[in-house]
């Protein structure tokens, strides 16, 4: 067997082929070391050392965290009020940038990427669901959700037919054509969910989605949310106080006085 190493590139990566000429097999693995994380080829999405630092209330918020979302992983996101939940998804999200470290979109370093470029990986790759729907009023639960697919450059009737899919799915096929002032606040959420699943998302960022809802309605809401996401390869993290939700995620993290442990 020959081994051969191809390339030691700047960020860290090794890219290691193994042939074997005699059956013609070639194997190709690529190993990234980041900090604490090794970073496999199915990350979807990796903080690495993230710390942030208000000056306004010279506040250390998040003190160098760390963490990797596979492809298919749902994470859930504890911790008390205020101690940073919504400050990391917002990074995550490319909504608000990091003090220092590194945040990486399917092993892309965002670090370095134009505000346009930003925007643009969000719209592509990111879905966001917030405690509170955010629902344009004026329209219909089904051009609420077909709006970003029309800013993705998807065609009218397209959109039309992907939106009404996602609602069904959702279990709002009957209301499709309700303004947002004739749901209730559990109907209202899962149009927000569906909008934010329209553009198929490698990862959905949700901070407390069902926040709002009473307890019944909110598990209803997060059974449907997780039936719908795990027909895809999708993944999430979802900020939550409620530990009967982060109990069916497939990990959860504890996040406390500006540091993530993984319970
Ligand atoms: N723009 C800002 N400027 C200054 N401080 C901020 C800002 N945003 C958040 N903070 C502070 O950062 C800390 C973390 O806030 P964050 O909203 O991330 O908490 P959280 O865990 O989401 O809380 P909750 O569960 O109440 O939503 C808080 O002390 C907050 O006051
Ligand atoms: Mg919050």
């Amino acid at each position: 067997m020959l081994t051969i190493v191809l390339a030691y590139v700047s960020t860290g990566s090794d890219i290691i082929c193994d042939f074997y000429p005699s059956n013609v097999i070639v194997t190709i693995a690529i190993y990234t070391q980041y900090g604490d994380i090794d970073m496999q080829h199915d990350s979807t999405i990796v903080l690495e050392n993230i710390s942030k630092h208000y000056s306004a209330d010279d506040v250390l918020v998040l003190k160098g965290v760390s963490l990797e979302v596979r492809k298919s992983e749902f994470v859930a996101l504890l911790g008390p009020s205020g101690s940073g939940k919504s400050t990391l998804l917002h990074i995550a999200g490319l909504l608000d940038d990091p003090t220092d470290g590194n945040l990486f979109i399917e092993s892309k370093n965002t670090r370095e990427l134009s505000d346009n470029e930003k925007t643009s990986l969000r719209l592509s790759k990111l879905g966001f669901v917030y405690q509170y729907h955010h629902l344009l009023q004026e329209f219909s639960a089904l051009e609420n959700v077909m709006l970003p697919l029309l800013i993705n450059n998807v065609g009218k009737k397209a959109a039309a037919e992907k939106a009404a899919h996602l609602l069904a799915e959702l279990g709002l096929k009957s209301k499709v054509k309700s303004f947002p002032s004739e749901l209730s606040g559990g109907q209202k959420q899962r149009v927000a969910i569906a909008r934010a699943l329209a553009n198929d998302p490698v990862i959905l960022l949700a901070d407390e989605p069902t926040g709002n809802l009473d307890h019944e309605t909110a598990n209803v809401v997060l059974d449907d949310l997780l039936t719908v996401m795990q027909k895809t390869k999708m993944s999430a993290i979802i900020a939550t106080h409620n530990y009967e939700l982060a109990e069916k995620m497939s990990a959860r993290y504890h996040i406390s006085e500006g540091v993530l442990i993984k319970k």
